[in-house]
Parts: structure tokens; sequence; C-alpha cells
């Protein structure tokens, strides 16, 4: 299987978080890859609360909590180690949490066995970072967030289709990229030149568990919504691309331009349903 090089960051930090002795540590060596959050006080509980807060904010900005939750199934394309999974747990039936590093999932299951309902969850290992091993239709809501501008940009968009794919008619995708910003004239540079360090021997391994390159070297591609729909959009109706309000319209023909102030100006959303 082709292992791609921005897969590197993840599963370095999912091997550092197999050898931690406690989910608290767990939190505090590697959390930050999720939340950007460092100290000696962090630890598990607290790193859950932030995804508490970020799931429901998003889920009720999307028009997304339509009450039916409990009878539904939500599938987390890069879930991690459970930030926001435990949360998806308590709202929905059954939660299917996707992520390309099976350390992560493992650590994702302690998660919500502390603060969720593991009797809701499921886990499934996408090995080559592009593939859903899930049913077509299986799923009511597919949510994906801060992963699919980590991915090749092939990758991206295999995903998603693949959202699309296991969304049943009638149902939602809510899928977060990541697009240009002026910054980006000195990151993109930078990034593509960690990324490249990430496959020297014996010096990759090391640069790819230190924060300031890791976060350099991991946002691997940048997304218009007109790439994105491009490819998924004919299978979608009621579209909505949400950016934060500091960044202008996409002005796209056939979608509903939408704010809210918790994306950031990197960043924008389509929330759709699948036809
Ligand atoms: C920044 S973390 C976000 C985790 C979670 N959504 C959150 O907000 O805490 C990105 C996650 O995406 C996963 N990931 C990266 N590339 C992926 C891919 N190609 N397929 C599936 N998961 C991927 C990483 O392993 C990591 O757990």
């Amino acid at each position: 299987m082709k292992r791609r090089r921005q897969h590197v960051p993840w599963i370095a930090a999912g091997s550092a978080s197999e050898t931690e002795r406690s989910a608290d540590d767990v939190v505090r060596g590697t959390g930050w890859v999720f939340n950007n959050r460092t100290g000696d006080q962090l630890n598990l509980k607290k790193f859950v609360a932030t995804g508490d807060h970020e799931t429901i904010a998003y889920l009720e900005a999307f028009d997304l909590l339509d009450g039916h939750a409990d009878r539904e199934t939500m599938v987390e394309v890069g879930s991690g180690i459970g930030r926001m999974t435990a949360s998806f747990t308590r709202m929905y039936n059954k939660v299917v949490a996707c992520d390309l590093d099976g350390a992560f999932l493992e650590r994702c299951r302690e998660t919500v066995a502390q603060f969720g309902r593991p009797d809701r969850l499921q886990t499934s290992h996408v090995a080559d970072g592009r593939t859903l091993g899930l049913a077509t239709g299986s799923a009511d809501v597919v949510f994906s967030y801060i992963t699919l501008q980590h991915c090749h940009r092939d990758d991206a968009i295999a995903l998603s289709r693949e959202a699309v794919r296991i969304t049943r008619p009638g149902g939602h995708i809510a899928l977060n990229f990541r697009t240009w910003v002026a910054q980006d004239a000195v990151l993109w540079p930078a990034g593509k030149l960690v990324r490249a360090a990430w496959r020297v021997p014996r010096i990759g391994p090391v640069i790819a568990r230190r924060r300031l390159p890791a976060r350099l070297g991991w946002q691997a591609n940048r997304l218009s919504p007109r790439e994105v729909l491009a490819a998924i959009g004919p299978s979608l109706a009621d579209i909505s691309l949400f950016r934060g309000p500091k960044r202008r319209g996409f002005g796209l023909p056939g979608t509903t331009d939408r704010t809210f102030v918790g994306v950031h100006r990197s960043h924008w959303w389509v929330v759709a349903t699948v036809k």
C-alpha cells in the first residue's frame, strides 16, 4: 500500500500515544496534535470538554440537531483519540469513528469508555487514508473536522466522495476544509520543506514529533469550494458553504453563503443533503 508522506506525523503521534501510560499522559504528550494546547495540567477530562463544546456549537450552526439523533448513525472521519467522539456518542444512536491511525482509535475507545457511551461506538481504520470501509448508505450524518486539510489533496477528494457514498439519500454531510489565506505565501513553501524532511532517514521521524515543524508540515492541501463541489456537488442538494465572518463569501452559484463565528478564517465547511 502506498504510504503518503503526510501520514508521517499522525503515525508518529499515534506511536507516541501507544507508549504513554495513562490517557491523561496521552493528552499531555500528543493532545497538541488535536487542539493545540500544551501543559502539565492537561488531562483527558479537559480535552474532552473542548470537544463537547465544539460538537454542539457546530451541529447547531449547521441545523443538524433535528431531534432525531438518538435514532441515527453518525460517522466521524478523523476522530483522533475521541475529543469530539465522546460527545457524539451521547447524542447519536451509533457513532463510527474513522481514523488513519489505529493507535488513535484504541485511545478513542478509552476516551469514549470514560466520557461517552461505549455501547454506541464502532471504529473503522482508514488504512489507505482514502477509503472508508463502510456500507453505501449506512450513515445519517458524516462529519469531519480539521482532518481533510491534512490529507493529500487526491485523498481529501476521495474521502469527500466516500462521505457522500456512505450517507443515505436524505442524510447529511458536514465536511471541513482549509483554503488559501495571505500567510500561505510563507506557510505553504515552509510546509513543503518540512514534508520533504519527514522522508529523510533518522532525522525525519524526530522532526515529525516536534510541534512547530509538525504544525507547518501537516496542512497538506488547500482546497476551494469550487474544487470540492466539482467532485461531489452533483450528488448534493441544499448546499451551504460556511465561512468565518472575516472572510469574503465564495460566491459559488447553487450554494447558500452562511457565516459562523466558530469558523477559522482559513477554513470553510460544506454542509449539504445527499440526494
Ligand atoms: C487534527 S486531528 C483532528 C481530530 C478530531 N477531528 C478533533 O477535532 O479532535 C486530525 C485527525 O485526522 C487523522 N487523519 C489524517 N489523515 C487522515 C486520512 N487520510 N484519513 C483518515 N484520518 C486521517 C489523524 O490521524 C488525526 O487523528
